[in-house]
């Protein structure tokens, strides 16, 4: 029987520290100014959402999503022991694309130097749950024998989109810029507990606008001249959320998704290595953990130090916590993610 199985893994986080204190100077261009531009503080911040510090890119310099994706990317294929000409189909999940079209995949193929018309490139927009969802195509595609090398990669630029006035607080200072990575590809096994064991995606549209980014509503016009000063353009240019009814549903969906994937694939939490779900808030995890009955010391997470990245949480946590020599080779992960949309879904596979 032919199944998918990751055969590389890595990661990506730019070098720049933002500390919870440094994000209140911040101006648009997240310059650190002499004046606080945000009402906000590190003990409001670490209290309500577990958040220490995230990772930025710098401030004045030129990059793109692709740009974090490629170098999280080389890692992984590095991982596997693979080039990147191996690649036949790439899966590129992020809400913060590097323009509008085409997507993000073809501007990373074309940087990893993949010049074979034989690699398929896919954006896919399913926001913090990109990496479950992105991890089911892939399953799907390797099992029936479409793509034989898949690089799966979830990157976001968070620091270039965010509103760093007081009136954007409740958003900005969860968000976080990063890259995540696998390369998967088919193993011939009889084992049904080898590479991917389970995935399932989930969506709820009368969530969409629960938490979302307009940028332009194509019904009435695209936005090219602005002036962020004005609040009805400057809900346009910056996400907005309805903070609470994404918390209680993200813990309602993520509790009922992780234990649908004990169901569905017959196994317990004695059999799951680690628990990594998506890292929006501490509180969130830590309440999924507590209604979920997962083993807490099992949980990963690392919002704490990067914020939430969005598509890149999942692969990031894991790599993280592998190079800490936590996390081993063929460790068996349920994950379990929930993001705008609203989409939610998990997945049990080997690392
Ligand atoms: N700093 C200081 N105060 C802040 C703040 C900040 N960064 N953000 C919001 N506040 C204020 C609010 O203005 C409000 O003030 P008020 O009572 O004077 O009106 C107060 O804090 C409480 O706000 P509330 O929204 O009730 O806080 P909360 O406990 O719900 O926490 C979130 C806010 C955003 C941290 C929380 O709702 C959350 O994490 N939701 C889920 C977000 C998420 O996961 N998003 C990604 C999904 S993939």
């Amino acid at each position: 029987m032919i199944r998918a199985k990751i055969l590389g893994l890595g990661s990506y986080v730019p070098d720049r520290v933002v500390t919870n204190d440094e994000l209140r100077f911040l101006n648009p261009k997240h310059e650190r100014q002499t004046e606080p531009q945000m009402d906000t503080s590190d003990e409001w911040i670490r209290k309500r959402t577990g958040i220490q510090e995230r990772r930025y890119v710098p401030a004045g310099e030129t990059w793109r999503t692709s740009d974090l994706g490629k170098l999280a990317a080389e890692r992984a294929l590095e991982d596997a022991g693979l080039e990147a000409k191996d690649i036949d189909c790439i899966i590129f999940g992020t809400l913060s694309p590097d323009i509008h079209f085409p997507g993000s995949a073809v501007f990373m193929q074309e940087k990893l130097g993949i010049n074979s018309h034989y690699c398929a490139c896919y954006d896919i927009r399913q926001q913090c749950s990109g990496f479950v969802y992105g991890l089911e195509m892939a399953d799907a595609f390797i099992k029936a024998g479409k793509y034989k090398r898949v690089l799966l990669v979830g990157a976001e630029i968070h620091s270039h989109s965010l509103d760093y006035t007081t009136r954007g607080r409740d958003v900005t200072v969860l968000f976080g810029d990063g890259a995540g990575a696998v390369v998967m590809g088919p193993v011939e096994t009889t084992d049904p507990r080898e590479g991917v064991l389970y995935t399932r995606g989930h969506a709820d549209g009368s969530g969409a606008w629960g938490l979302y980014l307009k940028i332009f509503d194509i019904g009435v016009h695209g936005m090219v001249d602005y002036d962020p000063k004005d609040r009805e353009v400057n809900s346009t240019l910056y996400p907005q959320m309805k903070g609470k009814a994404v918390f209680m549903n993200a813990v309602k969906q993520m509790v009922a998704a992780s234990k649908e994937a004990l169901a569905a694939t017959g196994l317990s939490w004695d059999d799951i290595d680690w628990f990594v779900p998506h890292q929006a808030n501490l509180r969130i995890n830590e309440t999924v953990v507590q209604y979920g009955k997962i083993p807490p010391e099992k949980a990963l997470n690392t919002i704490m130090f990067y914020g939430n990245t969005t598509a890149a949480t999942v692969p990031l946590t894991i790599d993280h916590y592998r190079q800490e020599g936590k996390v081993k080779k063929g460790d068996l992960v349920l994950s379990t993610v929930f993001g705008a949309g609203f989409t939610w879904g998990s997945a049990v596979f080997r690392v």
